[in-house]
């Protein structure tokens, strides 16, 4: 008999939900919010109010295209954090109130555990130990994953993630919200020209917001002789804003992977969407004989599939959560 399991991802601003079938995703849907663009970043309280309008057609959309009923599914699998604690407990709420009428398990996933499983939604799969580059909004951590439970955070940033990083600057330069995908549109056709500095911070963790004060400081400076600097040059700086925090990332992967001398290496996580990154990534894989991975962009950002793809690993440890259980901002 196979087991279904209906996985519920509301931890920032997408409401998501996907239906799992003995590890294999069937359904994966994401009813994102684009209210918050012109607030120029995630109001809290505007995203927790949406994910409770979206969240019963998403899930009842995820049902129907995984052809599923729902009394089909075994166990209902939800983010228990980190993220926003008013959008967490709306996921939170619906997957208890769900659990308890239909009187199934009930499994709490913790969101960046649910970035690096990701890399088993589909093959290739990595094998285990393997080292993870988790690049997201919220979080930079290069992880080393012993096996599906447990992972041992190497190194993270002091300061901003490097999402956060593409955003703040992005918002710098007047791109609107989230900026990330804006600069690596824009990086395409322009050069690395302008040298912003690597940061010195120890061992194997990150700091962006030097890079952001940097860039600010510098794009001040032109714009006192040149009001059109950034649109004359908007190419050009996304390329080299882009750049550099792509060496900033795969700098301290490359020292990680030296240090514990492994050849499985995968990123994950929003900004793992990035062309910039993946492109930079497989060329260093290629010159140091790694194995490398990278998502699917549907398993990049923010989805429910891979919330699902934790919980099955879970549902197989029998690692189930009571009624008791309470949304975490901070896991
Ligand atoms: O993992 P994610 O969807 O949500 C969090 O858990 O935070 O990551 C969102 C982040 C945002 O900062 C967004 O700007 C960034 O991922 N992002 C990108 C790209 N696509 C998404 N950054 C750079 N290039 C992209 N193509
Ligand atoms: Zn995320």
């Amino acid at each position: 008999m196979s087991i279904n399991i209906l996985a519920i991802e509301s931890s920032c601003d997408d409401t998501a939900a996907a239906v799992i079938q003995d590890g294999c995703v069937l359904s994966n849907l994401i009813a994102t919010q684009s209210i918050h663009e012109q607030y120029g970043g995630v109001v809290p309280e505007v995203a927790s109010r949406a994910h409770l309008s979206h969240i019963v057609p998403v899930v009842d959309g995820a049902l129907k295209q995984a052809n599923v009923s729902i009394d089909d599914i075994d166990a209902v699998a939800f983010t228990r954090g980190p993220g926003l604690l008013g959008s967490l407990i709306v996921g939170v709420a619906f997957a208890k109130a769900y659990a308890l009428s239909k009187n199934i398990p009930l499994i709490e996933v913790n969101h960046l555990q649910a970035h690096v499983l990701a890399h088993f939604a589909e093959a290739p799969k990595p094998s285990f130990p393997f080292l993870c580059l988790t690049v997201s909004g919220g979080h930079t951590q290069i992880v080393l994953v012993k096996d599906f439970q447990k992972m041992e955070i190497l190194g993270k940033s002091l300061d901003d993630a490097a999402g956060e990083a593409f955003d703040k600057i992005g918002k710098e330069m007047g791109l609107p919200y989230p900026a990330g995908p804006h600069i690596d549109r824009l990086a395409e056709i322009g050069k690395p020209v302008f040298s912003f500095p690597e940061p010195k911070v120890p061992h194997l963790d990150f700091s962006f917001s030097g890079l952001k004060t940097a860039v600010k400081y510098f794009l001040e400076k032109q714009l006192i002789d040149n009001p059109d600097f950034i649109q004359k040059n908007k190419h050009d700086l996304c390329a080299s804003i882009q750049d550099r925090i792509v060496s900033i990332l795969l700098n301290k992967l490359y020292k990680a992977t030296k240090e514990y001398d492994i050849n499985q290496i995968a990123i994950a996580g929003g900004v793992s969407a990035n062309s910039g990154l993946r492109a930079a990534f497989i060329e260093l894989g290629k010159e140091n004989g790694w194995d490398t991975f990278i998502p699917a962009f549907e398993y990049c950002t923010d989805n429910a599939g891979m919330i699902g793809i934790t919980a099955y690993y879970k549902y197989l440890a029998n690692d189930f959560v009571g009624q008791e259980v309470v949304a975490s901002a901070r896991v």
